[in-house]
């Protein structure tokens, strides 16, 4: 597997309707109350990590926010600008590798949303990422990472599974725990008709005491976890690992 599968724009264009449908992009813009509860504030300055088509920087920016939506997908990004544009929103578009991307004492807040996180080969380089986040953030700044746990994937990986389409397409998706269970590599093929498209690509998992004391060992001081969006504990219901990290 290509240890940089996240800089393929063809995986981003060719699997984009089953990343990004129009419920998904309806959930992330109900996910931004919640936020800025679990925040406790209404954010000014905000980095989107990860932003792809902009699922959550436009709903952030239509709140007020100023909002810079980072990320490496020229694809993706063309999304966002698109949709901006016909919603006349005002967003600080940044094409960019996130781990180079410098502007310390600058942000409120930074996201990291629905899965955006853990995807370099060596770790070290997921660290150094939490350690530019802190840097980036202002003296009373928040770091908000939302990923799949470690424990959620033990209960619940399946095998070999596939998901139809109501266009007739088919997704056949097989996901392995692998390194100790430290990583899951993922398998995709879309059938649509005779055509078939493949992509594998893998990221680092975590418990959600693993990614509390990565963010510690990065410099936050308090580290706080839900399991889902609607202020649940990160416990054993947990659907997702939601780490809200202060300065
Ligand atoms: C699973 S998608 C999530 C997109 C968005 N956060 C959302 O909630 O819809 C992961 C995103 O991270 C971006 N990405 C992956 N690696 C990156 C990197 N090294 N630098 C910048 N963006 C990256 C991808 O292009 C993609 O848009």
């Amino acid at each position: 597997m290509n240890d940089n599968w996240f800089f393929d724009d063809q995986l981003w264009q060719d699997f984009y309707d089953c990343m990004f449908s129009a419920e998904d992009f309806q959930r992330a813009a109900q996910q931004v109350d919640p936020l800025f509860a679990y925040i406790g504030c209404i954010p000014d300055r905000i980095l989107d990590l990860g932003c792809g088509p902009g699922r959550h920087a436009i709903p952030l920016a239509q709140r007020g926010c100023r909002v810079t939506a980072l990320d490496s997908s020229s694809y993706l990004l063309d999304k966002l600008r698109a949709e901006a544009a016909r919603s006349s929103i005002k967003l600080n578009i940044q094409q960019s590798d996130m781990r180079e991307y410098s502007k310390p004492g600058h942000f409120d807040l930074i996201t990291s949303m629905w899965t955006s996180f853990g995807y370099f080969e060596d770790e070290q380089d997921n660290l150094a990422l939490l350690e530019q986040c802190y840097k980036n953030l202002n003296q009373a700044g928040t770091l908000l990472i939302d990923t799949v746990g470690k424990e959620y994937l033990a209960r619940n990986i399946q095998p070999v599974h596939a998901r139809d389409y109501p266009d007739g397409r088919i997704l056949i998706e097989r996901p392995l725990l692998n390194d100790n269970m430290t990583r899951v590599s993922i398998e995709w093929l879309l059938i649509d008709g005779e055509q078939v498209k493949r992509t594998e690509f893998s990221h680092a998992i975590y418990s959600g005491v693993e990614l509390a004391d990565r963010l510690h060992d990065a410099g936050f001081s308090e580290v706080v976890l839900y399991g889902d969006w609607d202020a649940g504990d990160y416990d054993i219901e947990a659907e997702r690992l939601i780490a809200i990290a202060r300065k």
